[in-house]
């Protein structure tokens, strides 16, 4: 029989939510036969999403701290559909983590119901906790912009001897300073900032790169993403934004034949409407022109519940980085980064990324 893979998340917002629900939505899934509708693979190296078992968890949000988190990710502001409540007591309390740059100021002029209330209660050690816990790696699910907390979060793995799992824009598993730490320690890191399931920069990306394939000279382009959850309201503020927009960018960029100005390729969050919730849209644009020089363009509006989508590719990456764990394969994991991470520390295009992806899970490429 499999082992579980015990996990530890810091950041239980919308899509921790999501990706718990998954875990016991999915439980009755099978090896073999067709592919649960909504999963990429039902097993990974033999692991069923239902052998993910969350043993500890840190958050800073009062409604959220000392809860066991079979109830804290349903508390506020998470606003994601539920599409599976049952979630059994995992005997797992949340604990307080350290602040730091996890909340940004901006939030405090909005209603409580709709952004982080900060916890009164002291920090724990978290790498302690991780070691007491068991937790084999950490997911990191942090705000955008939170640089300091995700490092502290990153050094706690090391000094535990966790994997890490880096679903946010801050550069851990494509920094080689960073890298290099979790080589050295024996340990894979995985990351960074999830390409989500059908997300506005795989749609950007495979579309950018049909255009250059078939010999259309793109132009200019843009992609205008709004939502209403806390991470849309979380990333009003362009300081917060550096590093999700150079992930967003370079993504898409990187399936160009060649590079576009600033000033002709657009790519951001561009607003918070709160009536939207977890639902994200995103408008996207390509000017191009074609045989003869002539203009071509197209027009796209992508309609998705933001939080599941993610929950789609972690579900996987879990599952790829408790490979690299029995494997003993130690630092950035290539292919798996490639092709689940907006970030990664190398590029690919999606199609080739999935070939790596089959034959690492296959044990035949060793990262
Ligand atoms: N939704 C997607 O498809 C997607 C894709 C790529 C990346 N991401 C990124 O994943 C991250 C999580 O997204 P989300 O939608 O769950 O955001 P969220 O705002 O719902 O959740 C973030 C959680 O982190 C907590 N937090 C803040 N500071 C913390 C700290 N120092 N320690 C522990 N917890 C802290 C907050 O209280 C909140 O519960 C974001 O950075 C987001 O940009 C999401």
């Amino acid at each position: 029989m499999k082992k579980k893979i015990k996990i530890a998340i810091a950041g239980l917002g919308n899509c921790a939510s999501s990706l718990i629900q998954g875990i016991y939505y999915y439980k009755n899934v099978k090896k073999g036969g067709e592919t649960a509708p909504g999963l990429m693979h039902n097993t990974v190296g033999g692991y069923k999403p239902s052998d993910i078992q969350v043993v500890a968890a840190f958050e800073v949000d009062k409604r959220k701290v000392g809860k066991d988190v079979s109830k804290a990710i349903f508390a506020k502001p998470n606003c994601t559909t539920v599409f599976y409540s049952k979630i059994p007591n995992l005997n797992t309390k949340v604990k307080m983590g350290p602040v730091l740059d996890g909340v940004a100021a901006h939030m405090k002029d909005f209603p409580e119901e709709k952004r982080f209330v900060v916890a009164k209660q002291k920090p724990v050690n978290v790498a302690k906790e991780l070691k007491k816990s068991g937790a084999e790696m950490l997911i990191n699910y942090c705000p955008v912009g939170s640089q300091k907390a995700t490092e502290a979060y990153a050094t706690a793995a090391l000094k535990a001897n966790c994997a890490f799992v880096n679903c946010i824009p801050v550069f851990i598993a494509s920094n080689k300073v960073w890298a290099n730490k979790f080589k050295k320690k024996n340990l894979p890191c995985f990351g960074d900032d999830i390409k989500s399931q059908i997300g506005a920069t795989i749609v950007h990306r495979v579309l950018a790169r049909l255009f250059s394939e078939r010999g259309v000279k793109v132009d200019r382009s843009y992609q205008l993403n709004v939502g209403g959850n806390t991470d849309f309201l979380n990333m009003l503020r362009s300081e917060r934004l550096k590093l999700k927009k150079v992930s967003k960018t370079e993504s898409v960029e990187s399936q160009l034949g060649k590079r576009l100005s600033y000033d002709d390729l657009h790519i951001g969050p561009s607003d918070y409407i709160p009536w939207l919730k977890d639902n994200k849209l995103c408008f996207l644009r390509i000017e191009g022109r074609k045989f003869g020089n002539l203009p071509v363009s197209l027009e796209l509006r992508l309609s998705v519940e933001d939080s599941p989508n993610s929950g789609g590719s972690v579900i996987d990456a879990i599952r790829l980085t408790k490979l690299a764990l029995d494997r003993k394969i130690a630092g950035p994991l290539i292919s798996a980064s490639a092709y689940f991470t907006k970030h990664p520390p190398q590029e690919f295009s999606d199609e080739k990324a999935k070939e790596m992806v089959e034959e690492f899970i296959a044990g035949k490429r060793e990262r």
